[in-house]
């Protein structure tokens, strides 16, 4: 897989994820902002068809329900599930990449690379996984191509949409059914921030527990999500005044 190679050229992830726009250089400001707000449809049977060769039966299981998952909280918080739908489908294509290709797509791809990327590439999946959705699927929306980088270690400063497939990987059915997941999944449900924190706190845990080494982009992940679980806790709260 080079890159582009797909017909339809996103530009470089890093560039797509930070400039305002996207696929076509010849369309006028206006309306490209309006461009911007209309999702590309996804030809979901390429993709599950993709997927069908490059992960195994289990994982597409995962990823199916991740989907559903991502869609049934997307309608809940009334955010945009056409775009959450396609970034659950697409979350977890470069999951089954060895360690090799994942560093070679993403330095090619002019990614940042922490230097726990490259003790750990298979983090690097998710990143990688929005390439392949660019390059092999056309997929262009810088929303749907951030959430499905950010699934895994999320990002500081995410979008809702990035909340909800990040959370929707861990509290898919499949994960189980213990007393702390099923915690997860109502707060999941109540406040979105108050989730991401919860979960970063559960991953750095158990991997403090695992003497694991601690990606530092979970560490700026909780410390955002902790900030705005203050502040949207303290918008929730009843004015006692009306001065
Ligand atoms: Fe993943
Ligand atoms: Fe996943």
């Amino acid at each position: 897989m080079g890159h582009p190679s797909h017909s339809v050229d996103c530009g470089f992830l890093n560039d797509a994820l930070h400039l305002p726009l996207i696929c076509e250089s010849d369309l006028s400001a206006q309306t490209l902002a309006a461009e911007k707000k209309i999702l590309k449809p996804l030809d979901r049977q390429q993709v599950l068809n993709w997927l069908g060769a490059n992960v195994p039966e289990k994982r597409l299981n995962h990823i199916l329900r991740v989907e559903e998952t991502a869609i049934k909280l997307a309608q809940h918080y009334d955010l945009d599930w056409e775009r959450a739908a396609q970034a659950g489908l697409l979350h977890d294509l470069a999951k089954y990449f060895k360690p090799k290709r994942l560093l070679e797509l993403a330095k090619a791809d002019g990614l940042e690379l922490d230097p726990m990327d490259e003790i750990n590439p298979h983090l690097l999946h998710a990143d990688v996984g929005a390439i392949v959705a660019r390059d092999e699927f056309g997929v262009c929306d810088i929303e749907v191509l951030a959430a499905i980088r950010n699934h895994t270690l999320g990002r500081a400063g995410m979008s809702l949409l990035s909340c909800v497939v990040f959370l929707a990987d861990s509290i898919e059915p499949g994960r189980g059914d213990t007393i702390e997941l099923n915690e997860l999944r109502k707060l999941s449900h109540k406040n979105l921030y108050h989730a991401v924190l919860q979960t970063c706190e559960d991953s750095m845990r158990s991997l403090f527990a695992n003497r694991s080494l601690v990606h530092p982009r979970v560490l700026q992940t909780r410390n955002w999500a902790l900030q705005m679980a203050q502040q949207s806790t303290k918008s929730d709260k009843p004015k006692l005044s009306s001065a």
